[in-house]
């Protein structure tokens, strides 16, 4: 049986090639796509994740939710995602907009509708997810699994300190850390590990379409070198993270991550740390809100994507 799946996400690059795999993978069932205000603005995310659902020719509602930062001004990373958002991938614009209302309705309302049934994947900043969770307090207990990519144990992107999805909104993230529920943080530890690098560079070039306007052109145009924000291209050596993607293939394959249970609290006041995940692995079972991508089988990782994508690639031609 396939796993429902509701993806709140700001595609951006990793974001667009998370929601192909999430389409293509027999093992998720895509119940729905929630944009935010991320790597570009909420116009921007919104009608990316529509031109990316329509280019698969898929059927899966999206629904805009929240334009800015709980309290804080956005921070765009069009250099690094592309001014539009998807890299160099000149998809056309979408021909229908999304659903009326907003995100956070959606994800309360379908979680609610089918307790138990549904995971909740987040790869933007947090804001949309916290406030789902001060509209609908029963939420923690209703969904089947929440995982996020975003955060890390030991390093940051956008500063030394704090990853790009939790720097973005940390207000946010230290709602959703504290709401009850475990927090499955796939984050930076592992998605670092697994590169588009030249031989799977070379396996995506083997699959038609779905290669040539969409995954290759998104690649091109995505300046995260890694470690650091810096927009440096990721060297030729090193390869590119596709760090939303990991999240949705945890949900597919748990066993592609190894995870580690921990106590996460987020500061939001450091002038120099705000945003950093703080990681305490040390905290008995009762004390842990969070289990911790710690290891990757990179290989598997890249087998289960790339199988998952020649299968929508032959249905595109
Ligand atoms: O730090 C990487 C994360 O920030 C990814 O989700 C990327 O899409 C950006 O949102
Ligand atoms: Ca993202």
């Amino acid at each position: 049986m396939a796993q429902k799946i509701i993806l709140d996400c700001d595609p951006g690059v990793d974001d667009a090639l998370a929601i192909a795999f999430a389409i293509a993978c027999p093992d998720i069932d895509l119940v729905g796509i929630t944009t935010v205000a991320g790597n570009v603005g909420l116009d921007k995310t919104t009608a990316n994740a529509l031109r990316v659902v329509e280019f698969l020719g898929a059927d899966v509602p999206v629904t805009a939710g929240s334009a800015a930062p709980l309290l804080r001004q956005p921070m765009p990373a069009g250099h690094v995602h592309g001014e539009d958002g998807l890299g160099g991938a000149a998809l056309p614009p979408p021909t229908a907009g999304p659903r009326p209302g907003h995100a956070i309705d959606f994800i309360t309302d379908t979680v609610l509708a089918a307790p138990g049934e549904v995971t909740l994947v987040a790869t933007g900043p947090l804001t949309n997810i916290a406030l789902a969770l001060s509209r609908e307090r029963r939420l923690p207990g209703s969904v089947s699994d929440f995982v996020i990519m975003g955060g890390s144990a030991s390093r940051g992107n956008v500063t030394p300190a704090a990853e790009f999805n939790i720097a973005a909104d940390p207000e946010a993230a230290a709602v959703v850390f504290a709401a009850g529920w475990t927090v499955t943080m796939v984050g930076l530890d592992v998605t670092l590990q697994a590169l588009a690098d030249r031989p799977v560079l070379a396996r995506i070039g083997q699959l038609g379409r779905l290669a040539d306007e969409l995954v290759l052109p998104c690649l091109r145009g995505y300046s995260d070198g890694g470690p650091a924000h810096s927009g440096r291209r990721g060297r030729a050596g090193d390869g590119t993270p596709v760090h939303d993607v990991c999240a949705v293939a945890y949900v597919a394959v748990p066993s592609l991550l190894g995870c580690l249970p921990a106590r996460v609290e987020v500061e939001t006041a450091g002038r120099w740390t705000s945003g950093m995940t703080v990681t305490d692995f040390r905290v008995p079972p009762e004390a842990c809100n969070a289990l911790i991508a710690t290891a990757i089988d990179v290989p598997g990782f890249w087998d289960t994507v790339l199988a998952c994508y020649a299968d929508i690639a032959r249905a595109l031609g």
